[in-house]
């Protein structure tokens, strides 16, 4: 199996971006994780982070026939892009929503997600674990179906 891992726009400042919403933990790092959870698991993974829309809805196409999931933190996109929601719904590849805050308990813009309802599922709020999480569950969800 192998994953698609797509960062939004800003998360290649994480470390030094609003470290007591974000952490100090770096994209790297976190890419780090996946990557040792991967080997645990099994799976391949390919990380991508952009800040640009279009690269992201690129990216989504690209991994049609390519990968069997995806894991994304659109980052802001995920508040306001209608183009990657459908870009998800098009490949139709199982999509796991992930956050490093909660959402949830911030401003209200940041409520809604366009990501959701075309994907399994969401964790949000556990910091880099959220994508540890996030990988696991869409791992557990594709050796299942
Ligand atoms: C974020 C939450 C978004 O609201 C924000 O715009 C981000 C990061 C998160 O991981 O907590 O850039 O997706």
């Amino acid at each position: 199996l192998s994953i698609l891992v797509l960062h939004g726009p800003n998360l290649n400042l994480l470390g030094k971006r609003e470290p007591g919403v974000y952490g100090t933990v770096t994209l790297d790092e976190i890419n780090q994780l996946l990557e040792r959870e991967a080997e645990a698991l099994q799976v391949k993974i390919s990380p991508l982070q952009s800040n640009h829309e279009g690269a992201l809805v690129d990216a989504i196409h690209a991994a049609m026939g390519q990968h069997q999931g995806l894991l994304i933190n659109a980052g802001a996109y995920t508040h306001t892009s209608v183009a990657i929601r459908d870009a998800i719904a098009a490949v139709a590849i199982p999509t796991v929503e992930v956050h490093l805050s909660n959402i949830y308990k911030r401003e209200e813009f940041r409520h809604h997600s366009y990501i959701a309802p075309v994907s399994i599922g969401q964790i949000s709020g556990f910091g880099a674990q959220s994508y540890w999480l996030g990988l696991i569950a869409l791992v557990n969800h594709l050796k299942k179906s």
